[in-house]
């Protein structure tokens, strides 16, 4: 019996790492996905079918579970976030106009990320990169040009509704357990109210404050539709179908901000969504509102273009 124990004791540590410093600067990451890169990028012609194996998402599950227990440990206040190495959530790039960073967004297949719609309005494709496998905002990691971006065509900029883009890249990413593939969350998939969900940037740390130079992330928590309607927000501001909120209603608290827009928002090892608008940031009665990946108009959009094999 004691046997047992201790054994699981030591793969549970093994899993985790150790209990220290790895979302800090500079540390060595322990949530470490150095093992499913490498198969990543060896069925990286079936990409999709490889994150959709079960055992592939129990491993996501396992590390989401991972980053989620160090966060939840923190009291340090994207605002209120805390640096996040990009082993830890290595599916978060920084898209750029130029070199200005714009937005977040997240790997979906090697060839393609994700982003908000609000993202892309301005933006021509000839003037967008990406820096992948970096922590920081503003060197390191990898840099990748941008063949095409699509905006949703059911997008609506006055209300958001709708709140998702396509980047396709012009070559295919290196996997490494610093590029990896988030898989997106099921079709018409129910989303829990009141569940942990780990949202990341490299956004303003407060409203009106200066953007974050170290990558960052958070728990928030997904607010029930009924409750986010009674909450600040313009409750006719919210199409349910295509959006969902998550934050919390205590004062300041954990909340994406300007910038971390088109950045991913993962619950159990899967997106479940966009970072797409808000108001002011962490106000404490105003949720943050996300673009709902399972909502089917935006699924099958996302999904046609993602399963599509390249001719390319
Ligand atoms: C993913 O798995 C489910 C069932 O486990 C299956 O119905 C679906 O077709 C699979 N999708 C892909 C892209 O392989
Ligand atoms: C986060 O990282 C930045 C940049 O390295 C550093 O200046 C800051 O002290 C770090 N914050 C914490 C709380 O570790």
């Amino acid at each position: 019996m004691v046997n047992r124990i201790f054994l699981l004791l030591l793969v549970l540590i093994s899993v985790c790492g150790e209990e220290t410093g790895m979302i800090n600067a500079g540390k060595a990451a322990d949530i470490d996905y150095s093992d499913i890169a490498g198969e990543a990028e060896r069925h990286k012609n079936d990409i999709l079918k490889f994150l959709n194996q079960t055992r592939v998402q129990e491993k996501y599950k396992t590390m989401y579970k991972c980053l989620l227990s160090k966060l939840l440990g923190s009291t340090r206040r994207i605002v209120s976030g805390r640096n996040t190495s990009i082993a830890a959530v290595p599916w978060q790039v920084s898209l750029r106009e130029k070199t200005y960073p714009i937005c977040g967004g997240s790997v979906i297949t090697d060839l393609w990320l994700l982003t908000a719609a609000h993202c892309l309005l301005r933006a021509r494709s000839s003037e967008l990169t990406v820096r992948l496998a970096s922590s920081w905002k503003t060197h390191g990691g990898e840099m990748y040009d941008v063949k095409e971006c699509f905006v949703h065509p059911r997008y609506v900029s006055k209300t958001k509704v709708n709140d998702v883009g396509l980047v396709r890249l012009y070559t295919p990413l290196r996997f490494t357990e610093k590029v990896l593939p988030i898989k997106l969350v099921a079709r018409e998939s129910r989303l829990l109210a009141d569940v942990p969900a780990i949202v990341s940037g490299w956004g303003k740390l407060q409203e009106g404050g200066p953007s974050a130079t170290y990558l960052q992330s958070s728990t928030i928590k997904t607010v029930a539709m009924k409750l986010c309607k009674r909450t600040g927000l313009d409750r006719n501001a919210i199409d349910p179908p295509s959006m969902f909120c998550a934050g919390s209603f205590t004062q300041p608290s954990p909340d994406a901000c300007q910038g971390d827009s088109g950045g991913p928002i993962v619950y159990d090892g899967v997106l479940i969504g966009v970072v797409s608008w808000g108001l002011g940031c962490a106000r404490g009665n105003f949720p943050g509102v996300y673009t709902r990946l399972s909502h089917p108009v935006i699924w099958d959009w996302v999904n046609g273009y993602i399963s599509k094999k390249e001719d390319s």
